[in-house]
């Protein structure tokens, strides 16, 4: 199993590139089969969810070709589509992204049975949202043996009204309903931008959405779609954690290939706790000096602050001088995180929603688990600001959503190895100490 090992207290200084958002990509991988010409997809980020759905949608019989480590090639032509097309294996069942592929296979061969969706255990995660709306436009579903199946006779446009702003559903419903019959109105729709780039890909196929971005989302059916070729955006988590890793490390960060719009929540916050954050056209410079302040946090849904950075902005607040309070409104099991943080020398107290963080000066390097992608990069952020060293056990949810984590760390000059044995521990340490 491999392990991060971290020798902290060094800040991070330099530049970072920011890949491909890993929520937009897999939206967009999903919808790409949804057309029987060739789509060619940039900016893809080379993480393990990517890969996992690409397999997934390659073993269903899509062409599936890597251009270049970030281009891939996707053509559905030669998707098997026969009664018993299933979206099925052991890797799919653990991404939550799997689900996409019930909007994308619903539109364009109006049915589509697939394993139901994994991913990082921090809630319920319900799909009903996402059938529901499937129901509006004509579907019936079923779940058995583990297996979530929808059919129609034929998709007929619909209004929609979405109980709770949800991400996944919103875009599931806009994929089903690009190639329904008529005019679909997605109410209380999420309006992340990845909602945006997942609608500005399906109109480069010849979809017609309009209102991605806002409260209403309205489409109207189109036959067919066609072939594009579409550039993802830059994702907002991975640059929010380095901006977040700067401040927590008193570091100086030049953050490149970043939209500053989107991480308008992030650097907000920073500047309210101290933290200095420049904007540029494409990128975003964040320096610390001194103790950061505290603050209250709530995760809302965007543009308000994204619970995917909760766990992250929290480790920075249990530095920060004063108490700090961070309500999680999104996710219910969303501090399993907070164990570890404090067996690295936090002081904070989980109740219900709420995490009360009274801050400390220091961690001290401990023996951690990753408990998932977020909260990993959390433990990440804690073990190079912490004295001593720290190991990262179950590296691998981490690797779901971060490209090159290890190596993008090194570049900022942080001492960090990707490790698989007790052995690289000790040569690790042993190195770090000669330094
Ligand atoms: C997506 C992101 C995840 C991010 C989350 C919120 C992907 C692959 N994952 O997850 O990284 O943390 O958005 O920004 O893009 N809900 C229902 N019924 C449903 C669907 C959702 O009640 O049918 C609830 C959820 O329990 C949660 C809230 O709605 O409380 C938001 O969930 P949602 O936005 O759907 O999250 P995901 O799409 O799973």
């Amino acid at each position: 199993m491999e392990q991060y090992v971290i020798k902290g207290g060094t800040p991070l200084h330099g530049e970072v590139t920011i890949a491909g958002a890993k929520n937009a990509a897999l939206g967009i991988l999903a919808a790409a089969v949804m057309t029987d010409d060739e789509v060619i997809i940039e900016n893809v980020p080379n993480v393990r969810d990517t890969r996992v759905l690409l397999q997934a949608i390659q073993g269903i019989g899509a062409k599936v070709q890597y251009l270049d480590e970030h281009t891939v090639s996707i053509c559905g032509k030669y998707i098997r589509n026969t009664e018993d097309l299933c979206v099925d294996d052991e890797f799919i069942r653990k991404i939550r992204a799997s689900y996409y592929l019930l909007g994308a296979l619903l539109g364009k061969y109006k049915r589509s049975k697939v394993a139901l969706p994994g991913g990082c255990d921090i809630g319920m995660r319900p799909i009903d949202l996402h059938t529901k709306g499937f129901r509006a436009l004509g579907a019936k579903d079923e779940i058995k043996d583990s297996m979530i199946t929808v059919k129609a006779e034929h998709l007929v446009g619909s209004h929609i009204y979405l109980d709770v702003v949800s991400v996944g559903a919103t875009i599931n419903i806009m994929m089903a309903a690009s190639l329904a019959e008529g005019k679909t109105t997605i109410e209380n729709a999420a309006k992340e931008p990845h909602i945006v780039d997942v609608a500005n890909f399906l109109n480069s196929m010849g979809a017609n959405i309009r209102g991605a971005g806002t409260d209403i989302i309205r489409i109207r059916g189109v036959k067919a779609l066609k072939g594009t070729t579409y550039s993802i955006i830059p994702d907002q988590i991975e640059a929010g954690t380095f901006m977040v890793a700067a401040a927590a490390t008193k570091g100086d960060v030049l953050i490149k290939n970043v939209i500053p719009k989107h991480l308008e929540a992030i650097t907000s916050k920073l500047t309210e706790i101290g933290a200095t954050v420049e904007e540029f056209d494409d990128a975003v410079r964040v320096m610390a000096t001194g103790r950061l302040r505290s603050t209250n946090i709530k995760t809302l849904p965007y543009p308000g602050f994204p619970t995917d950075m909760q766990p992250q902005m929290a480790t920075a607040l249990a530095l920060s001088e004063g108490t700090s309070i961070v309500t999680e409104s999104i996710f219910e099991n969303r501090f399993k995180y907070v164990n570890e943080l404090t067996r690295m020398g936090a002081h904070m107290k989980v109740e219900g929603n709420v995490a009360i963080i009274n801050g400390v000066e220091k961690f001290s390097g401990a023996n951690v688990c990753a408990p998932d992608l977020r909260a990993g990069a959390a433990l990440v952020i804690a073990g190079l600001a912490a004295d001593g060293f720290t190991v990262i056990e179950d590296v691998r949810y981490i690797q779901r959503g971060y490209e090159k984590f290890s190596t993008k760390l090194r570049g900022l000059g942080a001492s960090i190895e990707r490790v698989e044995s007790e052995k690289d521990i000790k040569k690790f340490k042993l190195q770090s100490q000669a330094v």
